[in-house]
């Protein structure tokens, strides 16, 4: 069980939720590494109603140097030793009420207990070479992605490409990636907030008028991405003509998020793939779209 720090709704019908965890942020498939997940009961613990949980993106994790006191006991004697670890204490999560079991979870106030299982997954590799890499998220599938540019914000040319349908939606979560070091290029479908079009458009736009002026330093290394099918789609056929590499985060509906029940399997190249369990994060080349 943890503890809700704090619950705030940050634009209609988005809220962010604050949670308190003890957890280690090493090694990275045991704790919060950008790209895994949190599976949360949004029922209150005395109901059974709804049964499964719901899965969030971790979108932050806040963290400190624990002093950890062990302790020895021997017959005639008794040792402690403190060693230092860096744990994560808090987990924050950025999500839209959907249906009805994000309405439940908009419910929980401060000072309630969550039940959280996690976090789980697999998170982005962050095994790439070079040093211009481009984020992409399209909707919700930002929330994973303010997590990953704190992890690379002290990569030498880190572009943040973010689009939504408004600026409602997408202000909120620009507005913390825009604190860190990173060039931020934004595309709302009303033109509320940046450029109108999709992300995808802009980005297309970008590295169009990089090619005619044929300045191949600008060109990405790697690319990170998570959002709707569409854009993954249409950025994978992009990444396939250009020979560019990177990662998916994908989303499914889940049951257990624990690889058991297999509702949430995607076609992969590798062959059938749970989302939950070797993903949510797989090689952008991988991923079969049709299949999923
Ligand atoms: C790995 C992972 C990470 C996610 N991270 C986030 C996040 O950080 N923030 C966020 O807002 N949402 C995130 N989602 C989506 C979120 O889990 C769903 O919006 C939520 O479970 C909907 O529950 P509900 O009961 O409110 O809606 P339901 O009543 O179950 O469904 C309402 C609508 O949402 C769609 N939906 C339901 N579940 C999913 C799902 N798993 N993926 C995509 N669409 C779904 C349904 O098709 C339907 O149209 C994530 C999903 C996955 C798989
Ligand atoms: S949700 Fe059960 S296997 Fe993924």
């Amino acid at each position: 069980m943890a503890e809700v720090i704090s619950q705030t709704e940050i634009g209609p019908d988005l809220y962010k939720l604050t949670i308190s965890a003890r957890i280690p942020q090493e090694p990275a498939d045991r704790g919060a590494a950008p790209g895994r997940f949190c599976h949360l009961r949004v029922r209150q613990p005395e109901s059974w109603d709804p049964l499964l949980r719901r899965p969030l993106s971790i979108y932050n994790a806040g963290g400190y140097n624990s002093e950890l006191k062990v302790e020895t006991s021997h017959e005639t004697s008794h040792e402690t030793s403190h060693e230092t670890a860096y744990e994560t204490d808090q987990l924050e999560f950025v999500y839209q009420i959907r249906g009805r079991g994000t309405r439940l979870l908009s419910q929980f106030q401060a000072e309630d207990q969550i039940d959280c299982l996690g976090p789980l997954g697999s998170g982005f590799s962050l095994d790439f070479s070079g040093s211009n890499i481009i984020l992409v998220g399209g909707g919700l599938g930002i929330a994973p992605l303010y997590f990953l540019a704190q992890k690379l914000a002290d990569i030498n040319n880190l572009q943040v490409y973010l689009g939504a349908s408004s600026a409602a939606l997408l202000q909120p979560m620009s507005a913390d990636i825009a604190k860190l070091d990173v060039k931020l290029n934004l595309a709302t479908d009303d033109g509320s907030l940046g450029r109108a079009g999709t992300v995808f458009d802009i980005l297309r736009e970008d590295f169009a008028e990089t090619s005619c002026e044929g300045n191949k330093s600008k060109q990405p290394d790697y690319i990170f991405a998570c959002g709707p099918v569409p854009l993954l789609h249409s950025l994978q056929k992009y990444m396939t003509a250009n020979n560019l590499p990177g990662e998916f985060s994908l989303e499914k509906r889940m049951a257990c998020g624990s690889g058991v029940c297999l509702s949430c399997v995607c076609q992969t190249a590798s062959g059938n793939q749970r989302v939950c369990y070797e993903g949510p994060v797989f090689p952008a080349r991988e991923v079969i779209f049709n299949g999923c």
